[in-house]
């Protein structure tokens, strides 16, 4: 809110004094504005804050003044403080049209009939107060229309007084910012998301790496401990890791930050392989129906998160629905409308809804559901949606959330079309070891910043029987490189400082075009499928366990793709 001055401080300005003296006006100066909307778009200053007029009275309706009033879009009111409550005596037929009352309805009431359940009482009493001390005041106050519909007010009073200084009325502008509130609301609501991406992302990071070293110590500790008393608690501790791993694959999603591998995929049949496990998930209680559109066109998408996010929102209906019921996974064509409405660029689009009979959302609820750690269950981590969200828009995609309490929930997950004619999953030549051919130990070349990582993957390949040399740093691995003949570069994707995993690759394929490269990374960093060169990049995601790593190891020798 922002209030203009009082009378005595009016005497010590210059009036801007109209028609030889017919009027006097206190010029706003920028101060009524504060952080209320101004349709101006800058501070006010030239327009009055407070008036002295002439001749008193609503009768004189014959000039051009008020014509102009008549004619403008801007809402206004004029309102009697010498009667009763402060009645409406004037409006124009823009206040008429933005409330959608009738004058007759309108003339004779306080304007506090425009108030409603949520509008803030706070400012309220600021307006109050303003009045009180016949001051100007600019506020932002939630209004009610005559059908009910709420709208964002910014509304301006100022007060009128006759030539002797005497209270004569008020005058108020009124104007509907709804639409400004809501793209303002949505911009910081986005903003804050961003924060809490990069926040967590970084964080998932970290953690990635410290889960990836307690998991390896843990699976060497088992080599040892497995078949005596000590194996359970470290088997218990393995899950636990595991567990965190998923934990932060989540975080990760939300950010928009995990590695996706984008395959072609028919939604149709993602759903109907996955229809085994939701019908699990959903259990004795709730029902699984399929609605399938025929002939809907195939996505580039990742197809084990699309499985993951598809569980999440399946296991929210169901938590929805603790009496059961149904739960509807449909899938459909999106079509041009629909596609504008949702403000996704132009092209074609496939959905991929969940329909529940659940207990449905508060609008509250609905528009936080998607924020990490927003839940309102006792067990939940708030972390589903904040996936699903998060993997949608990685995906170019769209979430929508349509809720109502009491009558259920549809969630629609939206899809870019592939416009590739054919998935490229051609494996690379397939290289046959050097090592094989010359009949000794495999040699693999660990570059890992952090010591403790590198330490455990030193381990975990040479259990396996692999000759191991590992580097700090992208530079010494190519001077070691010089020296030692290697048969598989196993490199970190972010080494803080110096070059990064995908840079010594490059450098790496310069003197060496085809040299088997496996990189790991706890985090999406957009990886390429490719390397420079073009040759298919074998990746492993952190937290790994020793067979993933054997898994991918062996793939990357034989130039292949692991299952
Ligand atoms: C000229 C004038 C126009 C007003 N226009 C509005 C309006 O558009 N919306 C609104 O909520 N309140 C408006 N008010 C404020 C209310 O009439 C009232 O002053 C406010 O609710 C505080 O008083 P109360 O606590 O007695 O309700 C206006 C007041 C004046 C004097
Ligand atoms: N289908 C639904 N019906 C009603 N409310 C829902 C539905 N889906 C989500 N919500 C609401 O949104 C909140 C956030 O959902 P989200 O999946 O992100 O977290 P969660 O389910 O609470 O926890 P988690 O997914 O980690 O178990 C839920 O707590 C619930 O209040
Ligand atoms: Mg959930």
């Amino acid at each position: 809110m922002a209030t203009g001055t009082d009378k005595d401080e009016h005497l010590d300005r210059p009036l801007d004094v109209q028609g030889g003296g017919q009027s006097a006006g206190v010029m706003a100066r920028g101060e009524v504005e504060g952080n209320a909307f101004n349709p101006a778009g800058n501070p006010g200053v030239n327009h009055w804050q407070a008036s002295y007029i002439g001749r008193e009275g609503l009768e004189d309706r014959g000039n051009i003044f008020f014509a102009a009033v008549e004619m403008t879009r801007m809402p206004m009111v004029v309102t009697d403080p010498n009667l009763e409550d402060n009645p409406i005596v004037f409006v124009n037929g823009a206040f008429l049209d933005l409330t959608g009352y009738k004058e007759e309805e309108v003339l004779g009431r306080n304007c506090r009939f425009l108030q409603g359940p949520d509008s803030d009482p706070a400012t309220v009493a600021e307006v109050r107060k303003a009045l009180q001390e016949q001051r100007a005041v600019s506020v932002d106050l939630l209004n009610y229309k005559a059908d009910g519909e709420p709208f964002w007010n910014a509304l301006f009073i100022g007060p009128i007084f006759d030539q002797n200084g005497k209270l004569l009325y008020f005058f108020a502008s009124q104007m509907d910012i709804t639409e400004r509130r809501s793209m303002l609301e949505a911009n910081l609501q986005a903003q804050k998301m961003e924060a809490i991406g990069q926040l967590s992302a970084g964080m998932a990071h970290d953690f990635n790496n410290l889960l990836q070293v307690i998991n390896g110590n843990l699976e060497l500790a088992l080599l040892t401990a497995g078949k005596t008393a000590a194996g359970d608690p470290i088997r218990r501790a393995q899950r636990a890791t595991m567990q965190a791993g998923k934990l932060t694959q989540q975080l990760l999603s939300f950010a928009r930050k995990q590695r996706l591998e984008q395959k072609r995929v028919s939604l149709n049949g993602l759903v109907v392989e996955f229809s085994d496990m939701l019908v699990r998930t959903l259990g004795d209680k709730v029902e699984l129906r399929l609605d399938l559109k025929p002939g809907l066109p195939p996505c580039s998408l990742d197809p084990t998160y699309l499985e993951m996010a598809l569980l999440n929102v399946v296991i929210n209906a169901r938590d929805a629905m603790p009496e059961g019921g149904a739960v509807t996974v449909g899938t459909a064509i999106v079509n041009e409308a629909h596609r504008a409405a949702s403000r996704l660029p132009p092209g074609d689009y496939v959905s991929i809804c969940v329909l529940d009979e659940g207990e449905g959302m508060a609008p509250e609820v609905a528009r936080r559901a998607t924020e990490p750690f927003f839940t309102t269950k006792g067990l939940g981590t708030g972390l589903g949606l904040a996936m699903v969200h998060g993997f949608v828009q990685q995906s170019h995609g769209r979430l929508e959330i349509e809720s109502e309490p009491g009558r259920g929930t549809r969630v629609r997950m939206i899809f870019p079309v592939t416009q590739q004619a054919r998935d490229e999953d051609a494996g690379g030549p397939d290289f046959a070891t050097a090592a094989a051919e010359e009949g000794r130990k495999c040699r693999i070349l660990v570059v890992e910043d952090n010591e403790d990582v590198r330490g455990l993957a030193e381990a975990m390949l040479a259990a396996a029987n692999y000759d191991v040399v590992s580097a700090p740093s992208g530079e010494t691995a190519l001077a070691l490189l010089a020296r030692e003949p290697v048969d598989l570069l196993f490199t970190d994707v972010i080494m803080p400082g110096g070059m990064n995993g995908l840079q010594l690759i490059e450098k790496v394929h310069e003197a060496r075009p085809g040299m088997p490269v496996l990189v790991t990374t706890g985090y999406m960093d957009e990886l390429p499928a490719r390397s420079a060169k073009g040759q298919a990049l074998e990746v492993l995601a952190k937290p790994y366990d020793h067979q993933d790593l054997l898994d991918r190891v062996q793939a990357a020798l034989h130039g292949r793709r692991a299952a």
